[in-house]
């Protein structure tokens, strides 16, 4: 891949260069204007702006939020992402009404050096993720006819065979940005010859997300620690009644299988934090994980279950963690997660948060995130990256154009 250091070295100055970002951001929209509750995405994806806006470069940013369906949708608009990486990068962020039209060409054509304009959520355009070539082609012609050079700097979206992270890649001079590079650089150390003993730590809603990475994982991880929502389909396959928590029963042979393969390196959790529901002010009880009652809930894992998870990943010297253990967004149910994340903190070795919720939650509990070795900015990405998948929006960059249609 050409890394942004050589396409800079060639001269960017005065050049109108497109750079592919992974703004996708989490929004509270409970209060009217959208608040952007974690803006770990848009943190990263500041050195290889700067490092463009320095070298005089004009810099034209696209991204996505959400995933709109029917075209344009205000609460999806890129406007509070603009105002964000404008206090970041010290300077104004202009933001286009529209994605590669009219006003898009006016104001990229108006950009001085070290300017910076944002185009509209690029999922506004239906053509962004058809899954039809020509359609998705038509508009990354749009799209490469603002700049005269593309840098895909997304890695949260290299998972996607979408316009602006693949079809765009055919159509201009292209580079890697930093943010690539460095996710890349640590999830190959995961993949390759990892430190041991190398401990995976699982969590999230749905164990059908998962299946694949844990299929890829599983021959070369010493210990397997599976705890949020998915943990219950598991616990369903060792033949325990969950109560009301979330259960997967199309998964649940799967999961017996995983069990019957490597259930000696597979950890589920001993205790778990029930509710009657889902709220701010329930009323909690800790059960053994083989007793939840049938009117109750797991939405978090038991204390007992941190202190085992803690001394599985004592002695690691290779970590990956994807996945909070409950749902950490409600203060009842954080302790779990809180107190995963202090035990990966602690990992004297390589330790990886996986993008997504994880990542969100290192941040939103206030965590040291200096921490941990890497915070990966991908969820999905992360994972099919682990899973060795031939990434498409990694794939272009590197001139070999795959023909699956992710
Ligand atoms: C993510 O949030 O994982 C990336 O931004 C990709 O978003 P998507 O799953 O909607 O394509």
């Amino acid at each position: 891949m050409r890394s942004l250091s050589d396409l800079i070295s060639a001269g960017v100055q005065g050049t109108r260069v497109l750079v592919r970002a992974d703004l996708n951001v989490p929004l509270d929209t409970s209060t009217g204007d959208p608040i952007i509750t974690d803006d770990g995405r848009i943190v990263a994806s500041v050195p290889t702006l700067r490092k463009l806006i320095d070298a005089g470069a004009r810099v034209i940013v696209v991204a996505h939020l959400g995933r709109p369906e029917n075209g344009p949708d205000r609460s999806l608009s890129l406007a509070p992402v603009a105002i964000r990486l404008a206090e970041l990068l010290g300077q104004a962020v202009r933001l286009s009404t529209d994605v590669a039209g009219p006003d898009s060409s006016a104001q990229a054509n108006a950009l001085t050096d070290g300017d910076v304009l944002l185009l509209e959520n690029v999922r506004f355009e239906a053509a962004e993720t058809s899954k039809n070539p020509e359609l998705r082609g038509v508009f990354a012609d749009q799209l490469a006819g603002l700049a005269q050079a593309y840098v895909d700097d997304a890695f949260g979206a290299v998972h996607r065979r979408h316009a602006s992270v693949y079809d765009v890649a055919l159509r201009l001079p292209h580079a890697a940005g930093d943010l690539i590079h460095a996710e890349v650089e640590v999830l190959d150390r995961l993949t390759g010859e990892p430190a041991r003993p190398y401990v995976v730590v699982l969590g999230g809603s749905k164990v059908s997300d998962k299946l694949p990475v844990i299929q890829a994982l599983l021959p070369t991880v010493d210990r397997l620690l599976v705890g949020g929502g998915m943990c219950f389909t598991f616990l369903a396959a060792q033949g325990h009644d969950v109560g009301g928590s979330l259960l997967e029963e199309d998964q649940v042979e799967a999961c017996r299988e995983l069990l019957e393969q490597a259930g000696d390196r597979i950890v589920l959790p001993v205790d778990i934090v029930v509710a009657e529901a889902l709220v701010a002010d329930a009323r909690l009880q800790v059960v053994a994980a083989q007793r939840i009652p049938s009117d109750r809930k797991g939405l978090d894992i038991g204390p007992h279950t941190v202190a085992a998870f803690t001394d599985h990943l004592k002695d690691a010297k290779t970590v990956f963690w994807n996945g909070p253990m409950g749902v950490f967004e409600l203060a009842p149910f954080a302790a779990g997660t809180r107190g995963i994340a202090a035990a990966v903190a602690a990992v004297d070795g390589l330790s990886v948060v996986g993008g997504g919720d994880s990542a969100a939650a290192v941040r939103q509990l206030g965590l040291d995130e200096s921490a941990y070795s890497h915070i990966s900015t991908g969820g999905g990405a992360s994972l099919e990256y682990l899973e060795g998948k031939q990434l498409p929006g990694l794939a272009v960059l590197e001139n070999a154009a795959t023909e699956s249609t992710t």
